[in-house]
């Protein structure tokens, strides 16, 4: 499976300078989506793990059917003011821009074995606020499992005391 075919690359979107890759057109075949959440699979079960969080928005499309198919619980990471009850935040830098990121309080529990999945690994600004929220709240991390890596970015030494798996890598 090339999945490279399969992912589309915009230049200088949603800035000047930054090539965009675009996972719609691989989500939309079948058998790619098969294939990357198969691929994604193998990975996972050897990580023995209870949950799989997943950064909103591009990580739940891949996050959801990995925790189904695994037998995992999710947790999602929101955007900020989208979840009730007691909330956890975090400020971080993203490729384009910067944000704050969310998560219930009682979503994670020390003791809890988790994998962080997403669509893209970039400067891992994402990845690291994932991490602090899961920790904050004294989760175990067992991997981070992204489709895409941009390896001239960072984000794998930023997260260099993490087990970090992607399926497909670019440059940038
Ligand atoms: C994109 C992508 C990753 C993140 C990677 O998400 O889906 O989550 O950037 O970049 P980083 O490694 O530099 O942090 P984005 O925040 O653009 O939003 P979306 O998933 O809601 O589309
Ligand atoms: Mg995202």
């Amino acid at each position: 499976m090339d999945l490279k075919e399969n992912i589309g690359i915009y230049e200088d979107f949603p800035k000047e300078g930054i090539s965009f890759k675009d996972i719609n057109s691989l989500i939309l075949n079948p058998k790619a989506f098969q294939y990357v959440i198969d691929e994604m699979a193998k990975v996972a079960k050897a990580l023995d793990a209870n949950i799989i969080v997943i950064p909103e928005a591009r990580g739940y499309i891949f996050g959801t059917p990995l925790a189904y198919l695994i037998g995992a619980g999710l947790v999602p990471i929101r955007k900020p003011g989208k979840l009730p009850g007691e909330i956890s935040s975090e400020a971080y830098d993203l490729e384009y821009g910067s944000n704050v990121v969310e998560m219930q309080k009682n979503a994670i529990k020390p003791g809890d074995r988790i994998i962080i999945v997403d669509d893209l690994l970039a400067t891992g600004g994402t990845m690291m606020a994932a991490t602090k929220l899961i920790e904050n709240l004294g989760g175990e991390i067992s991997g981070i499992i992204t489709l895409i890596e941009l390896t001239d970015l960072g984000g794998r030494e930023l997260l260099k005391n993490y087990f970090v798996h992607s399926i497909v890598t670019y440059p940038y």
